[in-house]
């Protein structure tokens, strides 16, 4: 197997998923300002669930023997309107889930990074997939009526 593409790859998601995960964070905060408590909540609780993949990935990098790098972050534009922002997170989960996808192809010769990747993806899929649920409720029932819900 080969070891320093496994370690790039989950360094790779170490540094963009925190970075994604913070972004939720700050989105949350921002919903949570706004009176939009129930979404912040479940932008709030993913924040945690991701970061807990983070510290999967750190974890599996120090088994391989590998040295975790903690790397600038790209900056990100946040998105105060709510309906925009799951539209936004929409379009980024699908980029994000081709980028992994593809890395988990990478890493098919290390079977416990493949694994930890497929793991990961599949909780990514769910969250696209409440996502596009989200986009279609609020074009169904309007966006004034979506976000009476999301209070
Ligand atoms: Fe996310
Ligand atoms: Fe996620």
């Amino acid at each position: 197997m080969n070891k320093e593409k496994s370690i790039e790859a989950l360094q790779f998601f170490t540094t963009g998923l925190t970075n994604g995960a913070f972004v939720h964070k700050v989105q949350g905060q921002i919903l949570k300002s706004a009176g939009f408590n129930k979404l912040s909540d479940k932008y709030l609780s993913h924040y945690d669930e991701e970061m807990d993949w983070v510290t999967k990935f750190i974890d599996r990098i120090l088994d391989l023997g590998g040295e975790v790098k903690v790397e600038d972050r790209q900056a990100v534009a946040l998105v105060a309107d709510p309906v925009e922002y799951v539209k936004c997170d929409l379009q980024r989960q699908t980029e994000g889930l081709e980028i992994l996808r593809k890395c988990v192809a990478e890493v098919h010769d290390d079977p416990t990074t493949y694994d930890l990747l497929k793991a990961y993806l599949k909780d990514e899929e769910d969250d696209l997939y409440w996502s596009e649920t989200a986009v279609e409720l609020i074009g169904k029932l309007g966006e004034q009526n979506w976000l009476l819900t999301q209070l």
